[in-house]
């Protein structure tokens, strides 16, 4: 097999035949992007595994001074203007631009499958995302802190400098947010010229939002931060990854690629990344192919390979370099590098279902037409909901809370679960029943869009699915299982969820349109709406995370404070895969504050 390469000596390099390309410049819309993959050198400073988010960020800050070669190493390809325009996230199942990966039957959900949507193309899961661009709250941070273990910079205080350095914010207008109460904090916004990340609110807003406002406003405890940006929960308005001078989607590729002629600023599309190259247990370079073929390829970091290559591919790119749990790779006939049972494990994703409402036949408040200047196909997910914590949602969160710190760690996890990984589900137990009591953790997303019902998301899962590969085809793709659904408390918070649905349904401001719900129906309780839940809920949005969580290898993590990779010396992981507990927020802007943060953390050791 191809896996006797990795065995190789270093010197024995295959001639690398490339394809001479010209360089070229492809216009796109307004701006320029340089297809540099035509000749890679036989080494570089930093290779980049994943032209994805984090990929991108780190790519364009390390090679920005000049000093250093990077190179990144991407299987897909860029994507047309036409789908940045659009910027409506309306392609997330177009099959040219995101991966064709389907979960195994998921036993909780009545067998079925989930589509695992993530983005394939220069930009990754940034291009097609819904750019809605939202923080969790300060003690989700501080969690991340928590698992990480004393002294861990990974608190608020030490992410919130990062948040301030992924975008450039850009206020709403004054029209705006005098009609419809949009209110931020500067202090916690970065705003610096030379950042094309943008986080934008539209220009115009929908009037039928208006009393959805004024309902939420009035839901029993409810806080209305100035920002949620600030780390709080509450109901506010929030920004989406978007120009604001043309409305056109802001991701990875726009902010830190396109554009950006550089020497030593190198990107290869179409090749996908196998295995991480070694000497002993440091990390020499990586072994790649031209997409679908099994052509082998190799290409030399002086100084580190960076793994940003998402929470679906980084753990299958460590298990096929013998970085993972010791029986899997066995069972795959991989040589044991290092036995790092949390490769792969951990795994966690917001989980949601639409309740569905109706007005009573002419009636409902008036439809709006677009009230100013803007196009409505510009303008992406939701910039208005309710981050809610559960006991600003039910009385009822204390029982929830001491039925779930009573329950046997290990009981429902996988069987077989190794024991670092149950110790550090220990630790993310005692956390989350801290949390479970925190008016502070948004456990419900609840985006509100100016229409009735609609979506309840569980921003928190206490349920740990797994991402392994295949022990038969350890190239194909991955085996994605959520086990959603595996821990009960997940199915009574998502009961929850749908329950303060209908209880903001009621509020007076509704009454005068008679809503009715129309799925599943004001009558479905107990036992048959959690039948119902099982037939509907999709165990996704599409924020995969902690595959490589970071925390101390005794607990199950994959990497350390530094996001170096556990018993290795020059490999990272950058990317989603890194966070070990799910923020209770959509999970753009977190990655790219990992990635701006890890790039201190790596110029922290080039003296
Ligand atoms: C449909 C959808 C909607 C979303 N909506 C929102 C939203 O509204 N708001 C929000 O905040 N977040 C949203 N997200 C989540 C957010 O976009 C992701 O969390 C984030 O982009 C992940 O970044 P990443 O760097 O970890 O991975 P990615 O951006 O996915 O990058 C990984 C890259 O690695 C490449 N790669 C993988 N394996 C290999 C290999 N072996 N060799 C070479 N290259 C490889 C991939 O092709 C990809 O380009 C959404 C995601 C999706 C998919
Ligand atoms: C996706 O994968 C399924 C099953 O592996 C296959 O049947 C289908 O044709 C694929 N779709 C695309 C667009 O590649
Ligand atoms: C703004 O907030 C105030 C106070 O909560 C409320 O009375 C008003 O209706 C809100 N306006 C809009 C446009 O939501
Ligand atoms: C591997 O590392 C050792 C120790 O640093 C060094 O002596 C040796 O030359 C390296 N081997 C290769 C193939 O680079
Ligand atoms: C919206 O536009 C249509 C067509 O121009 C018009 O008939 C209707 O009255 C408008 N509605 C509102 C609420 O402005
Ligand atoms: C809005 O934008 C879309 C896509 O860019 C375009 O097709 C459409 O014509 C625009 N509509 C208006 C009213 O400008």
């Amino acid at each position: 097999m191809l896996y006797t390469v990795l065995t190789a000596t270093l010197s024995a390099f295959l001639s690398v035949a490339w394809t001479a390309l010209a360089e070229e410049a492809t216009r796109f819309g307004h701006a320029k992007i340089l297809q540099r993959g035509s000749q890679i050198d036989e080494a570089y400073d930093y290779v980049i595994v994943g032209a994805g988010t984090a990929g991108l960020t780190l790519a364009d800050r390390l090679s920005a001074d000049g000093k250093y070669a990077v190179l990144v190493i991407e299987y897909c390809y860029p994507i047309s203007d036409e789908t940045i325009a659009r910027s409506d996230g309306r392609n997330f199942l177009d099959p040219g631009i995101s991966y064709n990966i389907s979960s195994i039957p998921q036993v909780n959900m009545n067998n079925r499958k989930q589509a695992v949507i993530i983005g394939c193309c220069v930009g990754g899961s940034s291009a097609i995302n819904g750019m809605v661009f939202v923080r969790g709250t300060k003690p989700e941070y501080d969690g991340w802190a928590e698992l990480g273990g004393p002294g861990s910079t990974w608190n608020w205080e030490g992410v919130l400098p990062y948040f301030k350095k992924a975008s450039h914010f850009n206020p709403p207008t004054e029209e705006m947010a005098r009609n419809f109460n949009v209110t931020w904090n500067p202090d916690v916004w970065g705003q610096d010229p030379a950042n094309k990340l943008y986080a934008s609110y539209p220009n115009y807003g929908i009037p039928s939002i208006i009393p959805f406002y004024k309902a939420m406003a009035k839901m029993r405890n409810m806080p209305i931060p100035e920002d949620g940006a600030s780390g709080k929960s509450g109901l506010f308005w929030n920004p989406t990854s978007m120009d604001n001078k043309n409305y056109w989607r802001s991701y990875s590729r726009t902010a830190h690629f396109d554009g950006i002629a550089r020497k030593n600023y190198h990107i290869i599309t179409m090749h996908k990344v196998k295995r991480i190259l070694f000497n002993g247990t440091t990390a020499t370079g990586v072994q790649f192919s031209p997409r679908d073929t099994d052509q082998i390829l190799t290409v030399i970091a002086k100084r580190e390979v960076i793994i940003s290559a998402g929470t679906v591919h980084t753990p299958q790119i460590l298990q096929n370099s013998g970085i993972g749990p010791k029986d899997l790779l066995q069972q795959a006939k991989i040589p044991v590098l290092i036995d790092l049972p949390g490769v792969g494990q951990n795994f966690q994703d917001h989980a949601f279902l639409s309740v569905n409402y109706q007005w009573g036949v002419g009636t409902g408040p008036v439809l709006s037409n677009i009230t100013q200047s803007g196009n409505a196909s510009t303008i992406a997910g939701p910039n208005l909901g309710a981050w809610i914590g559960l006991p600003t949602m039910t009385d009822d969160f204390e029982k929830i809370a001491s039925r779930y710190e009573s329950q046997d760690a290990a009981q429902y996890l996988p069987k077989n679960t190794h024991l670092t990984v149950l110790a550090g589900y220990r630790a993310f137990k005692k956390l989350h029943a801290k949390l479970l009591r925190s008016t502070d953790s948004n456990w419900l997303w609840l985006p509100l869009f100016g229409t009735p019902g609609g979506i309840v998301m569980s921003m928190h899962v206490v349920s740990h699915g797994t991402i392994n590969i295949d022990p038969e085809n350890p190239d194909a793709e991955p085996i994605v299982d959520y086990r959603a659904l595996s821990n009960p408390i997940d199915m009574d918070i998502m009961v929850e969820n749908i329950r303060y649905m209908r209880k903001f349904l009621k509020s007076e401001e509704f009454a005068p349109w008679k809503p009715t719900e129309t799925a599943p129906g004001i009558e479905i309780e107990g036992e048959e709406l959690r039948e119902w839940i099982r037939k509907v809920l999709i165990p996704t949005n599409f924020h995969p995370i902690a595959t490589a969580a970071k925390m101390p290898k005794e607990m199950g993590g994959v990497v350390d404070e530094q996001l170096r990779v556990h018993g290795t010396k020059r490999l990272r992981v950058v990317d989603g895969s890194i966070m070990p507990l799910l923020p209770g927020a959509n999970t753009q802007q977190s990655v790219y504050m990992i990635a701006e943060k890890a790039v201190d953390l790596i110029k922290a050791e080039q003296r």
